[in-house]
Order: C-alpha cells, then structure tokens, then sequence
C-alpha cells in the first residue's frame, strides 16, 4: 500500500497561486480542488441537511434536497438529554455522508444574551455549561459518521441587527466566563473539525482576523486543530485572516481577496509560513473528509428516513415543556376536545434562515391528534387567527369561543408567527401578536378546562399564565413536532423538556434590554454576568418561569447529598427517586454558589447536570462530577482561570429556583484572585465599564465617512447605494427560486445590512475592491464638497 503523502507534503508541492486559491471557497458549499486536494461540500446545518444542488444561498431561500428536520436547537436544548443528542448527531451525519456531504455547518451555540434575539431558536441556552455539553454532544454523533462537524458563531454574535458589522463590546471576565465558555466545553470535549467565525466585531476586531480568538485562544489555550472558515461573505481583510488563523473564506469570492494577499505575502505583512499553515489545515480537513482507510462496509448507506423522523418525534417530546399543569394532562382521551388555533394545522416547525431545511414530511398537530383520539373523542378544530400575520377577526374568536364552550376539553395552539422571528432580524417585543393573546383570553373565559401550547422558538411575555389549567411550551418541533406533541399531550409520551433559559415576566426587567440591538455598528455588554437566571437569581428578580422549570406526569424525590473530594474538585452524590405511577425524566442540577469572593459573581451558577429515566419506584444514585471549572472564576489580573479558596454552597434540585439540597464545603487553594470592586448595579455605568474593559468606553464607529464596512442602507439615496443594491438583486436573483413572507422578510434585511466588502464578494467578478475603493472615495469627496 501506498502511503499517503501528508498535508505538509502536499502543501509543498503547491505553487503559491494555488495555496492562495485554496484558501477560498470553490463556489458557494465547496472548496476548491487543487493538485493533490479534492474539493469537499459543506452545507447547513444545523438540525437538517440543507444540501442545495445547484448554486445556492445561504438564506434557506432556494430548494434544497428532502431531509430530516429536527427540532432547532432551542428544544434541542430543552431535552438536556446528551445521548439523544449524540443519537440524532449520528442522524444527521448518515444524511450528510449518504449526500456526500463532508462538513454540516453546526452546531450553532451562541448564548441567548437576549431573549428578542433573532436567531435564538438555532441556539441552546442562555448557560454556557449547558450549550457547551450539549454542541460537544452533537459533534460527536455528526463526526462518528466521518462527516465534520462545525461550532457556530465564534464568537459573542448574540444579536442579528447590524450582524455583519456591529461591534460587540464586552468585558474579559464576561467574555470568558459567559461567551466563551461554552465554545470551550464543546472544543475540548468534542474535537470538531471545523469552527465558523462570526459576522460581528468583537472589541473593536473582526472575530475572522483576530489571532488572538483564533489562535491564541483557540489554537493555543483549548487545543483546536481544525480549519477555521468565515461566516457567508463575512470576510474583511483576507490577508490579516490568514494571519490570525481564518482558513477558509466561504463562500468562494471568485478571487476577489487574491491580488492582496499577494500582496501582502511580498511585502511581508503576511508571510509564507503562515500561509503554508491555513492550506496544511485545510488538506487535513480535506483527508480528513475523504478517508482512503475507510473499509467498504463504511460506505455511506441509503438513510433509513422513517427512522429518522421516529427519531425526531421522540427528539420532540423530550424538548416539550411542560411549564403549568393542574391535573388536565395527559389527557383522558375520551369527550370532545375543541383544537383551537391555526398553527394546529399550518405548522411552524423551524425558523427561517440559513437552516431552513426541506421537510421529507411534516406531521400537523390536528392530524396526529385526530388519528389519535378519534373515534373515542371527537375533535373539533377551528383557526381562531390568521396563521401568517396572527390577527383574530370577531368572528375567528367567537367561533373559537363556541367550540371551546361546548367541549369537555379546549387545547389553544399559539406563538409566534414566522415573520416574528428569523435569522436576519431581531425581535422587537416578546409579547405574542395580538390576536393569539386575545384568543387565549376568548376561550379561557368559557372554558377553565383549557390547555395552552406555545409553538416559538425563544420566550414570550405570557401575562395570563396562570389562568389555563396546563401550560406547554413545544418550541418549534421539528418535522414530527405535531405528533411529538400529541404524544405528550395523551400521555403517550411524557413531556421530557426543562427550560434551557429564563421565561422573564416582561423585557422591561432585563438589563441586557438597555443595550441590545440598539445602535447600528456596537453593542455594549454593561449587564455583564446578568444574563439568564444569572441575573434573576442575582437580582433577586423572579422569572415567569424558571431556567430548568419543567414538570413531569410522574413525581421524583432528591435525597442523600453527599460531596467527596479534596483541593479544588469536588464530586457530588445525589438519589433520585421516581416516587409515582409512571415512568418518567427528570434532570438533576448542581449549582455552586461562592459563600465570599473577591470578585463580583453571579448568586450561582450551573457547574453539573444529568438527566435521569426512572420507572415506577425506581431509584437511582447518580454521580456529578464538579471540577475545577466548578469553582473557578476567569482572572484577569493573571489572565487564567484560579480557584479561591473558601467556601463554597452546592445546591442540588431541578431548576435554579427549586434546590432543596444543600451543602457546604471548604476549598484548599493556592490561587489568588485578584480583588474587584462590585459594581453599584447591574448595568455598570460608564466609569465601572471602563474599569472592566481596562481602556476607555470606546465611542461607535461613525457611520460618515463611508467605508468598506458601510452598509447598503447608510449609502440609501445614493447613486452607488442604487447601483451597489441592483448589482445584489441580480445575484440573488439568480438563486432564489421560493420565498415566503418571512423569507423576504429576511431577504430585505440581509441586503440592507449587507457591508460593501460583502458586496464585492457576492458580485461573482462583476466588481473588485479597487473599484468599490474608488467609488467610495468620490463618494465621501462629494459628501465633503456639499
Ligand atoms: C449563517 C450561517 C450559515 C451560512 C451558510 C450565514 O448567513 O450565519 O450560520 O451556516 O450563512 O448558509
């Protein structure tokens, strides 16, 4: 047998012309084929294969082929069950690899900083153990089929206005602490073969060209060994990315970037070594993908697709919620039920986006609830709102109000509509569209019999939750989400989810609200840690409902704490009875709380989980394992991460405001911590920010004059703004081939914010940087000279 030549050999032979190719896309999910290295797909994402055949887009607007759609990461998250997500991690790599697909572009586990953001539906939780752990599991079901997984967006993206350009500001402690952690977790525990780095600026640097995310952090603290790509069009200066780590620019941007980083390489700016370092990354990757030792009987299969979509109707009773219940579920099965709510029958099963996947079938609630319960109960349905644009006519709630009055049971399906949350766009509140409310209010005041599901990807203000009898939360399921449902809702399954982030009684409270999505080119995190149940439980603010509230049709006992361990780790013991009549989950949490710290620190933090299936009577000891990481806090001072000694408080439940058991241990360590004053209130002030940012609370990048990251809304009304925006059209136009209200919804906010730089990349050749160069300078002289 031949051996095969390694990266470095391969790399060797290269010309310089060739390395430089390489290192851009081939076209818009490839990478470029040159001497010795084959080209390799990669495609979204993350809970569904969005392969497109032809030449595609990274909006979810142009088909893609059939494929699996499971439920997005919010109620991924919400299943806190690592082996199903490891299960449906291999799901998704034996679609991929039968597509020949070499690398799926997820997970995605941003923190939910906010719960207006627009993407939160493809992220996990506001908590970086819980993200970390469950990515790190997701990746190693994707990669065990030998297709490459990738972590995204790295790092600190926690909003979608002004993604491609706007700068996150944000404190070292804060950033380690609560942003990067989770990546962390999911890098050391997983080994993913690829990272994406993120649209947005992190203090003042491009996330794509700092070597300090990229390498130093990356590379050299947690051990990443893998490619580093952009995000779609998301480069700014390809020579300064290579530089700093940034492997693959994606999609391929025809050469655009090519003449500076030839540049750049002759004038040393960036030098060969460096160079030669992104393309061996990217071979190995590549090798990696197209394994020559795999054996035959390794060959992709056919994809067993009802399998997977059994697979995803179990994923979607594991992520339900169930937030209140008095009793009414699971439900008798018998009498007349009245299904009110058009979302019951028009599903809304996944967001819109870049991983908007093709369903190979979508299961509705009205059927599965129907062939179900019929012919023992009758089911009778009506709309109650428009499921586009969520409006309730009088006469949709006084039909919904006449079916609810006569049945023995009411289930009202509301949420929110697809054109309130996307990728692309934030939220601009959290209450559900008026007519969904105001059909909750219609039927319960007929009916106190009345179980209410909300179908959405992030929290909504719920004003009247304590008024139904039972109170679901069912994210947006998946493919299977309708009967995912209905087997929670008969009892055939039990309701598996707890929330993977805070339900808050309004938006109003959150100090992330006073900077979010607030100014078009920054964004300042002066709430730091108060993010989540850290600020709740901080504050002393109590949440709608609870991070890792979530009831079960059975009952569980906690008991015999016991906590082992010397130095700075800890082990926890706990028994975990199913004291009911029915099998069920239930997931054990181990917060730590740090009794005196030199440093501000959040009441508590989460630092342990396991998620626990019982049967009737059974009881079980589970082991959870505390760490280090358990107690540390990033020092800044010594830049590492130091155990103070001391006591500390671990607090064992089922939700960070249900920890029944308690115990307190006293750490032995050398660490020392440096002191930091606490700040007066959670959202520091200007003075207390710049203490934490350790320079002055930098001012936002002007809008005026225009440059290369302007985007195509500030040159509105201009002669190049016009041309720049019709040059786009006509790209785009190339590919789309559906659209929906949400889809143009995103589409005209995605042009809009799209950066010129972007511009450039999309336009296919029809237009170079020193061209764009020019035109900006004659438009900012014109500026100068009204
Ligand atoms: C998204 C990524 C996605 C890429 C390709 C971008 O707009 O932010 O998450 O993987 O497009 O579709």
């Amino acid at each position: 047998m031949t051996q095969r030549a390694t990266a470095a050999q391969v790399v060797a032979r290269l010309s310089t012309e060739d390395k430089v190719r390489l290192l851009s896309g081939r076209n818009f999910w490839s990478t470029r084929a040159v001497p010795g290295v084959a080209s390799v797909m990669l495609t979204d994402g993350p809970h569904g294969l969005r392969k497109q055949a032809g030449s595609g887009d990274h909006l979810g607007l142009a088909e893609s082929v059939p494929a699996t759609c499971f439920p997005p990461a919010a109620g991924l998250g919400a299943t806190w069950d690592l082996e199903l997500l490891e299960e449906i991690g291999e799901a998704l790599g034996r679609e991929a690899a039968a597509e020949q697909v070499g690398v799926l572009l997820g997970p995605g586990l941003n923190i939910k900083r906010h719960p207006a953001g627009g993407r939160n539906f493809e992220y996990f939780s506001e908590d970086p153990l819980l993200s970390g752990k469950t990515a790190a599991a997701m990746v190693r079901g994707i990669q065990s089929q030998g297709v490459g997984a990738c972590l995204k967006h790295f790092a600190a993206n926690n909003q979608e206005f002004n993604r491609m350009r706007v700068d996150t500001v944000v404190d070292e402690r804060t950033l380690r602490e609560v942003y990067l952690a989770g990546f962390e977790i999911a890098v050391t525990e997983s080994s993913p073969w690829t990272v994406m780095s993120s649209y947005n600026l992190l203090n003042g640097e491009h996330t794509g060209e700092s070597y300090r995310l990229l390498t130093e952090i990356l590379r050299d603290e947690w051990g990443f060994d893998g490619v580093v790509m952009s995000d779609w069009f998301g480069t700014a200066d390809r020579a300064v990315g290579v530089r700093a780590g940034m492997d693959l620019e994606m999609p391929g941007s025809n050469g655009s970037w090519n003449a500076e980083v030839h540049a750049a390489l002759e004038s040393g700016a960036l030098s060969h070594a460096d160079l030669d370092r992104a393309c061996e990354r990217l071979v190995e990757m590549v090798q990696r993908v197209a394994r020559d030792d795999a054996s035959p009987d390794e060959a992709p299969g056919a994809v067993d697709h009802d399998a997977h979509h059994a697979l995803a109707r179990r994923a979607a009773a594991a992520a339900t919620v169930l937030l209140t219940n008095d009793g009414l579920l699971p439900l008798a099965g018998t009498g007349r039920v009245a299904l009110l709510g058009a979302m019951a029958s028009t599903p809304r099963f996944q967001g819109a986006g870049s991983s908007l996947v093709n369903a190979t079938r979508v299961d509705s609630v009205l059927d599965s609830l129907r062939s179900r319960l019929e012919p023992q109960a009758q089911v009778e349905y009506v709309a109650g709102y428009d499921p586009a644009s969520g409006e309730a006519t009088p006469a949709d709630l006084a039909a919904a109000r006449t079916a609810a009055a006569e049945a023995d049971v009411a289930v009202v399906v509301v949420g929110l509509p697809a054109r309130h949350e996307s990728e692309g766009f934030d939220r601009t509140t959290l209450r559900l569209p008026a007519g969904h409310d105001a059909l909750v209010e219609a039927v319960l005041a007929v009916n106190p019999r009345t179980v209410v599901v909300l179908v959405n990807g992030a929290p909504v203000e719920v004003p009247w939750a304590d008024r139904p009898a039972a109170l679901v939360e069912a994210y947006l399921g998946g493919q299977a989400g309708g009967s995912g449902l209905v087997d929670v809702l008969t009892g055939d399954a039990e309701p598996g989810g707890r929330l993977a982030e805070s339900f808050p009684v309004s938006g109003a409270e959150l100090p992330a609200s006073a900077n979010f999505a607030d100014h078009p080119t920054q964004v300042q995190y002066r709430e730091t840690f108060h993010v989540g149940y850290r600020f709740h439980d901080t504050c002393g603010v109590a949440p709608r409902f609870a991070f890792g509230h979530g009831l079960s049709y059975t009952t569980f006992s906690l008991g015999g704490l016991t906590v082992s361990g010397s130095g700075q780790e800890r082990q926890v013991e706990v028994t975990v009875t199913n004291t009911g009549e029915r099998a069920g989950s239930t997931v054990v949490q181990v917060y730590v709380h740090d009794v005196a710290s030199s440093v501000p620190r959040p009441e508590q933090e989460l630092k342990a989980f396991a998620k626990v299936h019982l049967e009737p009577g059974e009881a079980r000891r589970v082991q959870l394992d505390l760490g280090r990481r358990g107690f540390a806090v990033y020092d800044t001072a010594t830049a590492a991460w130091a155990v103070e000694a001391g006591e500390f408080e671990i607090r064992v439940g089922t939700s960070s405001r249900d920890l029944p058991l308690r115990s307190t241990v006293v750490l032995d360590s050398p660490d020392t911590v440096t002191a930091v004053e606490a700040p007066s209130r959670p959202l520091v002030d200007d003075a207390e920010f710049a203490v934490l940012l350790g320079r002055s609370v930098p001012a936002p990048r002007p809008l005026l004059p225009f440059h290369r990251d302007s985007t195509l809304s500030d040159l509105d009304g201009t002669w190049l703004g016009a041309r720049l925006q019709k040059l786009l059209l006509s790209m785009a136009g190339r590919r789309v081939s559906v659209g929906d209200d949400a889809n143009s919804a995103m589409m005209e906010t995605a042009m809009a914010q799209m950066p010129l730089r972007g511009v450039v990349m999309a336009a296919a050749g029809r237009l170079t940087y020193p061209v764009l160069d020019r035109a900006i300078s004659v438009l900012n002289a014109a500026r100068r000279g009204r």
